[in-house]
């Protein structure tokens, strides 16, 4: 047994994680993958790199399922525990946005193929990539993830995935598919697919009925919000001084601190969020990278307002729109927050999503958008 399969086995046996027969058979297909990733990086030392200028491949692994099968946990088990060290793990959308700007540069300064510059920078550093969250819904990603990827995989790179979609699925009615299609069948052939697709949907038994919406703003809200991000984390509330936090890209080399953020799970005040200038693309931002947001300090908003409430109307649209999992605490229940001013007729369809984002129908959804539209 290497590490993988022990790491998951001690969570089992901890009471951490419960038994799960479609999880304990991808174990057994990434355990296999550390194996033979590991083997070869021992393997090739600088002489047989040297000679070898085609490196061989090892298969990678493409995970998919529902939300909350527990794809990205054990993609980050996997990760951790693998003993190599030329290896990147990266949420898909901010490997895209790097790979546009890359191309960009690439066409500027480099005769050519672009695509093929931009793959062998990202090959050099890295002998097996991981993705989280990989989603392809504008024809932009499509038109070169294909040639992208044959060219990482010819470099030797080794991809593990994570999807809520099965390779066939992908960018499913976009538009010019069939160009597309060679890069599913890349990943069929390259790859070992596994389905994670049980019953249960961890995510939402750790949500529980602790309530989503908390009101009024107070200690009591804060208790409650704290309990449930250490939950949704499995971050030990014992080392509360300690949960990470992030500096978020927002595009035109802005980024937004992120006091808590944390596999998948951020923290904002009202105030940060929408007390300051901000616009639809940095809403956007938060709402591809998190999968849940808790927005504390919500509160009552006057007639005076009326910048608030038209950002945070832009705001909900935002994450309603990549069906991000909301929890808040606020002065008032959705249809009491913005009772007059500017913008008030607008409001009611924030407070109409407000009150369907709680609903078990929007819980279950995955995580992220799934307009497929040519530009994004
Ligand atoms: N067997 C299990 N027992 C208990 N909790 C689990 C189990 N598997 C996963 N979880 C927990 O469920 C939550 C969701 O798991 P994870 O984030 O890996 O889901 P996912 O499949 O990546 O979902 P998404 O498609 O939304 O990204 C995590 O907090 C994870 O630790
Ligand atoms: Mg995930």
């Amino acid at each position: 047994m290497t590490r993988l399969a022990a790491r998951y086995a001690e969570l089992i046996d901890g009471g951490e994680l419960r038994p799960d027969p479609q999880q304990a058979a991808a174990v057994a297909a990434l355990d296999d993958l550390q194996d033979r990733l590991e083997a070869r990086c021992a393997d090739r030392g600088w002489i047989a790199r040297l000679l070898d200028r085609k490196p061989d491949r090892t298969r990678g692994a493409y995970l998919w399922g529902a939300v909350g099968r527990g794809k990205s946990m054990l993609m980050d088990l996997f990760y951790e525990t693998l003993k190599i060290e030329r290896k990147r793990r990266v949420h898909f959308h901010a490997f895209m946005i790097d790979v546009h700007a890359a191309l960009k540069k690439a066409r500027q300064c480099e005769q050519g193929d672009p695509i093929a510059t931009v793959a062998q920078t990202i090959a050099k550093g890295v002998r097996l990539l991981a993705f989280d969250e990989m989603v392809i819904n504008n024809s932009a990603d499509a038109m070169i993830i294909s040639r992208l990827f044959t060219a990482l995989l010819d470099h030797g790179v080794t991809v593990v995935a994570t999807s809520n979609r099965p390779p066939r699925d992908l960018y499913k009615d976009g538009l010019n598919r069939e160009h597309f299609l060679p890069f599913i069948a890349t990943i069929e052939a390259e790859n070992d697919v596994v389905a994670l697709n049980g019953p249960t949907d961890y995510r939402r038994d750790r949500l529980g009925d602790a309530g989503l919406w908390h009101v009024p703003n107070g200690p009591a809200a804060t208790a409650a919000l704290s309990e449930t991000f250490f939950r949704l984390t499995d971050y030990p509330p014992s080392d509360q001084a300690h949960v990470p936090s992030c500096d978020l890209a927002l595009g035109g080399g802005r980024t937004l601190h992120v006091p808590k953020a944390l596999k998948g799970v951020a923290v904002f005040s009202f105030k940060r969020l929408c007390g300051e200038p901000r616009g639809a693309s940095d809403y956007l931002a938060i709402a591809r990278t998190f999968h849940a947001v808790i927005v504390v300090g919500i509160p009552v908003m006057g007639p005076e307002m009326r910048n608030e409430a038209a950002r945070f109307v832009t705001l909900i649209d935002a994450l309603y729109e990549y069906r991000v999992k909301l929890l808040a605490s606020a002065d008032a229940e959705p249809d009491g927050l913005y009772p007059a001013g500017d913008g008030r007729f607008e409001f009611d369809r924030t407070v109409s999503r407000l009150l369907e984002m709680r609903s078990d129908a929007y819980l279950d959804l995955g995580h992220g958008s799934d307009a497929t539209t040519a530009g994004d």
